[in-house]
């Protein structure tokens, strides 16, 4: 699938020609400023009409249709409402952005022209708005189309070009198109790993998607192979691992973008099939049909995203993103429950339940990390199913043992629409997951499986700043009143969080 080209050009909108050009207004507005009022001049007051007959109002999202009349020369206009002004953020735009893009493919046009939403009378800063308005756009007409062998006669717009009337803001605009790009080419390419079948991405598949990903962005990739994971005494993922024909991977992704000082490590979940293994899960399990386990990698393909993300952006920083990859399935050289693992830094584990393998292939790439002396260690998984009891399917939850990068995180899923919210590491918390036989115990019952889960992982880092995202919840939006209801958002994998991630680290350096 092409994806829709963006362009930013000079020109004055109420003059020009295209299939449609878009403008907007703010809810309650009667009388139309700025590039609205020029197109409703140039109309022949078509837009103010609208507004009097109480036709258009302004609301969140609200789009109408015109045909341009009139000294304007484009063949529609299109007027979409920015809500209330107090409401008005840059994740407002996106959506907005998001609604015009959708409603261009639904009534069929290949090309629109717009101007920046909430860069004049909105008052945002004209980089971040342009720049959400090109991710806004490229996320909601995102499909996945791979395993689709006719296009079925869907067709998307080709062109969005953005209208400025001043020549000197066009470079900043093109520079925050091309960000805006990146980034949301970051979460398709989260989208695009999670919706692929698990027959298709098998542990060495993912790790040969990554080491192209990496030569193509300008980062460098090692590929672990169970051989060398024995070696260096990994038990976690070659436990999990096990019960698969295909054998288990570890992924080390390293980009260079300060050449200095510690690095931040991400780490990310891969699971690329999750059966629960002998522990094995129901067909149809409390939060949904087992062959949504597809989705178990999501948090490998978030942090193979961010940092092919980070290099392409060319951010200041040295960022490590470790992948521990493994199929967990069932049988006869499957782990059973019961099994006592040793894992890489020596820690035992009792497995208590093969279906909590997330935590037992996480536990290794968190002593991996430590032993990089990173600055940070931030991890995503699709942990626990208890997440979405704790948090809904609407915020993710965060735990950590660093107030500051936990702040970090807060802050990043605010700006990006992807929220987290911080759930509690009280020391008690981890009698839970004490075991008689070894160390710890892999599950720590029916209270808080999301907080023990992380009680579990906590474990396995030192004094370093760490916090994980349980993504479990999030990973996936459903539909319904529980769900993401966001535009840029539809039905099918959230991307969530590799837009966050790498919001907060091109923040890194300002103060949290
Ligand atoms: N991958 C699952 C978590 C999951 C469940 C994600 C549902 C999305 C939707 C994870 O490996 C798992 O099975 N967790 C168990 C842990 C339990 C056995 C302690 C769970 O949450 O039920
Ligand atoms: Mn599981
Ligand atoms: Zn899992």
């Amino acid at each position: 699938m092409r994806s829709l080209k963006i362009e930013v050009k000079a020109g004055d909108i109420a003059d020009w020609r295209d299939e449609a050009v878009v403008v907007n207004l703010f809810k309650g507005v009667k009388r139309p400023g700025g590039a609205t009022g020029a197109v409703d001049k140039a109309t022949g007051g078509a837009i103010s009409k609208l507004i009097e007959s109480g036709d258009f109002q302004g609301k969140f999202k609200e789009v109408s249709v015109l045909p341009a009349a009139g000294e304007s020369p484009a063949k529609r206009v299109m007027i979409v409402g920015l809500g209330e002004r107090e409401k008005f953020k840059l994740d407002r735009i996106r959506e907005v952005s998001g609604k015009v893009a959708l409603h261009a493919r639904e009534i069929g046009l290949k090309s629109f022209s717009t101007i920046v939403h909430g860069a004049g009378i909105g008052g945002l800063d004209l980089h971040e708005a342009t720049e959400a308005m090109a991710e806004g756009a490229l996320l909601t007409l995102y499909r996945y189309t791979r395993y689709k062998t006719s296009d079925e006669g869907k067709k998307d717009p080709d062109v969005m070009t953005m209208v400025t009337t001043e020549k000197a803001r066009v470079g900043v605009m093109q520079r925050a198109v091309e960000s805006g790009a990146v980034i949301a080419s970051a979460g398709n390419m989260v989208r695009d790993l999670v919706n692929m079948p698990s027959n298709d991405k098998p542990p060495q598949k993912l790790a040969e998607f990554a080491s192209k990903v990496a030569k193509d962005s300008g980062f460098k990739c090692k590929v672990l192979d169970e051989r060398l994971m024995a070696d260096m005494g990994m038990g976690g993922v070659l436990a999990v691992g096990k019960g698969s024909e295909e054998p288990p991977r570890f992924l080390v992704l390293e980009y260079k973008g300060a050449r200095r000082g510690k690095p931040i490590v991400l780490v990310g979940k891969g699971i690329t099939f999750d059966t629960g293994g002998i522990s094995l899960k129901p067909q149809e399990g409390p939060l949904g049909p087992i062959w949504e386990m597809r989705h178990d990698m999501a948090g490998m393909a978030t942090v193979l995203a961010t940092i092919s993300a980070a290099a392409r952006l060319k951010l200041p920083l040295d960022i490590i993103a470790l992948a521990p990859l493994a199929e967990n399935m069932p049988s006869g050289r499957a782990q059973r429950p019961g099994d006592v693992l040793k894992m890489y830094g020596g820690k035992t584990v009792e497995v208590l339940s093969t279906d909590a393998e997330g935590r037992l292939i996480l536990a290794d790439a968190l002593v991996f990390a430590e032993k990089l002396k990173p600055q940070a260690i931030v991890d995503v998984a699709t942990l626990t199913g208890t997440a979405v009891y704790a948090l809904g399917k609407r915020v993710t939850p965060v735990m950590g043992n660093d107030s500051k990068l936990v702040r970090r995180l807060v802050k990043a899923g605010l700006d990006t629409g992807e929220r987290v919210w911080e759930l509690p590491m009280f020391d008690e918390y981890a009698e839970q997951i004490k075991s008689d036989l070894a160390d710890l115990k892999n599950t720590g019952g029916k209270s808080a499986g999301c907080i023990t889960a992380g009680m579990f992982l906590r474990q396995f880092v030192g004094a370093t700043p760490w916090a994980h995202l349980d993504i479990a919840g999030t990973v996936w939006v459903h539909g319904g009143p529980e769900s993401i209801d966001k535009t840029y958002m539809p039905k099918g994998p959230s991307g969530i969080p590799a837009r966050l991630l790498i919001r907060m680290l091109r923040d890194w350096g300002k103060s949290a």
